[in-house]
């Protein structure tokens, strides 16, 4: 899939065939994709915990997922990617104290973006979720007490027939601007 194709055609799946298992070969080209993102001071500070255990997942939906937003759809993804962020002694720490900007979460977004761009590339649909309960979640997965736990991803084949919800995107010259902060970026004739 050329490039642009794979960014048109990601779009955040809430609904999976329940029936259709991803090939571990398939989540191993997603993990090795997240692993290319770049890092501060090449930290790499991501972590995922795979969960494909149909026990295990039903567990996570039931505990970590649901109340004020509505995440139960999870329950029909057959793989489940908990996304964490380690944060070590070294000079991407020092310079987060510096600078107050949390390096080690950029990292980790671009990684997660980098897994799911490439689970689009293999036809497969995922949605981030980051809203879930911390401490059960920590508790089935059986995370470490360094890791701080930012999203799960949900992977697995698109249900037929399934429409995404809002793609809507803000107009360009409301986000991006040239030369100022002030100044709108107005666009770029492509004819
Ligand atoms: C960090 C992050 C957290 C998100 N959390 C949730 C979530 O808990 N539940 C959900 O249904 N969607 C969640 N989303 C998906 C967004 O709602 C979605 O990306 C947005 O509406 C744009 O739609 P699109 O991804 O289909 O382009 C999350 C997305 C990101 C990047």
């Amino acid at each position: 899939m050329q490039f642009d194709r794979v960014l048109q055609n990601r779009f955040s799946c809430r609904s999976f065939d329940p029936l259709r298992p991803v090939p571990e070969g398939l989540i191993d080209e997603c993990l090795r994709a997240a692993r290319l993102a770049p890092s501060a001071c090449n930290a790499q500070p991501w972590r995922f915990v795979v969960v494909t255990d149909e026990q295990k997942r039903r567990s996570i939906c039931d505990e970590a997922l649901g109340g004020l937003v509505p995440n139960r759809w999870a329950a029909d993804a057959p793989v489940l990617v908990i996304l964490a962020a380690v944060r070590k002694l070294g000079t991407a720490l020092l310079g987060e104290g510096i600078k107050d900007i949390p390096y080690h979460l950029m990292d980790c977004g671009s990684s997660g973006e980098h897994l799911v761009l490439k689970a689009t590339e293999l036809g497969l649909g995922s949605c981030w979720l980051g809203w879930f309960r911390d401490k059960p979640l920590r508790r089935l997965i059986r995370a470490p007490k360094s890791w701080k736990l930012l999203a799960i991803i949900a992977l697995g084949w698109p249900k037929e027939g399934w429409e995404p919800l809002d793609r809507s995107r803000m107009d360009l010259g409301k986000i991006a601007f040239r030369d100022d902060a002030r100044t709108p970026w107005n666009g770029v004739d492509t004819n």
